[in-house]
């Protein structure tokens, strides 16, 4: 823990700065273990503070090793100027994209004397990169979704609605293990499928179209993110043709993944084989994203992202083709990424399934 701390500190000198405040959820967990709903965390160069309530305290003191855990008065913003006086603070990094207009100006108005500035996902850029310990965490949430799919191919049938698919895929990962979704589960039948985030409706489910399902859990923390798209009866010729160019250029992702490329390079591996296919217009979406504490995090994988992709990086692969009227395929990976190559995260099957 506290060589993460010190691998974001080695970032205050362009800054110039004595400290970080952070009351992201999960940057207050990464930094701390903490994992309470409320707290205030001042990493400063010497000293890690995590400020909280009187609901937390005994959980703070226990979980955040390292960390002196402080309980701040009603208005916390009192406690974090005795907190960083005591520190000797002098210029303080705060995350621009989280605190609010009125947040800002109460700041402004406590610290005086503290210089703030704003800064943008600076702890978000160590995040990135995940340790052994956060790679079997994930291989593990990627793993729960696995088995979900397993579960959820012997339960699918026509007649049954969206809600009901999309129920049992949840309290499946709840019985494997899962604190929870790690998104609001999507299950888009039929022609809803061409929605690439049709979050399950009570629509019902019949022969002859696909049932494109995206959904992951929390465990330990930590998020999983797996699409698949199934055909329920018999698929058309259209159906298989456009799971076979999305199964493609998703194969072809996997296969040319690995540090060293940019984001837009990245997301080219499977956006090329989708617009040679014909369907480049029906792909508006960008090839994925980081995954880790947040379900969606730096870096992008997607056109004009210059983000590089480095070694310890864990990104989902998502290449759809959505058809207004018609339908949608979405296939979804989670990755790390290794030296050359990368390693899948969920292993479930992708060739298409027909139930
Ligand atoms: N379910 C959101 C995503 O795949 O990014
Ligand atoms: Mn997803
Ligand atoms: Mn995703």
């Amino acid at each position: 823990m506290e060589e993460r701390r010190n691998k974001i500190r080695a970032l205050f000198a362009a800054h110039d700065a004595d400290a970080i405040l952070t009351f992201s959820p999960e940057n207050r967990r990464y930094v701390t273990s903490f994992t309470g709903s409320s707290g205030y965390v001042i990493l400063a160069k010497e000293e890690t503070v995590l400020l909280t309530d009187s609901r937390y305290i005994e959980q703070a003191s226990k979980q955040a090793t390292g960390v002196k855990v402080v309980l701040h008065q009603n208005n916390w913003l009192m406690t974090l100027k005795e907190q960083l006086d005591h520190l000797s603070v002098k210029r303080l990094l705060f995350e621009q994209d989280t605190v609010s207009y009125k947040l800002f100006h109460d700041l402004t108005e406590v610290l005086p004397d503290v210089t703030l500035v704003p800064s943008s996902g600076l702890i978000e850029i160590i995040r990135q990169v995940k340790d052994a310990g956060e790679l079997a965490i994930m291989r593990e949430a990627a793993h729960i979704a696995d088995q979900a799919f397993t579960h959820i191919l012997e339960f699918l049938r026509p007649g049954l609605k969206e809600t009901d698919v999309a129920l049992e895929l949840e309290v499946a990962m709840r019985k494997l293990g899962a604190t929870g979704s790690s998104f609001d589960t999507i299950v888009a039948s039929g022609e809803r499928s061409a929605m690439p985030h049709g979050v399950a409706s009570d629509r019902v489910i019949q022969t002859g179209e696909f049932v494109k399902m995206d959904y992951g859990c929390f465990y330990d923390g930590y998020a999983s993110d797996i699409t698949r798209t199934v055909a329920i009866g018999q698929p058309s010729p259209r159906h298989k043709e456009i799971y076979e160019l999305v199964l493609a250029a998703q194969l072809t992702a996997v296969n040319g993944m690995r540090a060293g490329l940019t984001g837009e390079q990245a997301d080219a591996l499977a956006r090329d084989v989708i617009k040679a296919g014909g369907y480049g217009d029906h792909f508006g979406h960008s090839l994925g994203h980081g995954l880790g504490l947040a379900v969606h995090e730096s870096p992008r994988v997607a056109q004009r992202s210059s983000d590089m992709l480095k070694e310890g990086m864990v990104v989902t692969i998502e290449p759809g083709i959505y058809i207004p009227g018609f339908g949608g395929v979405r296939i979804e990976d989670d990755v790390v990424l290794t030296g050359h190559t990368c390693e899948r995260l969920t292993l479930s099957s992708k060739d298409l399934i027909i139930l």
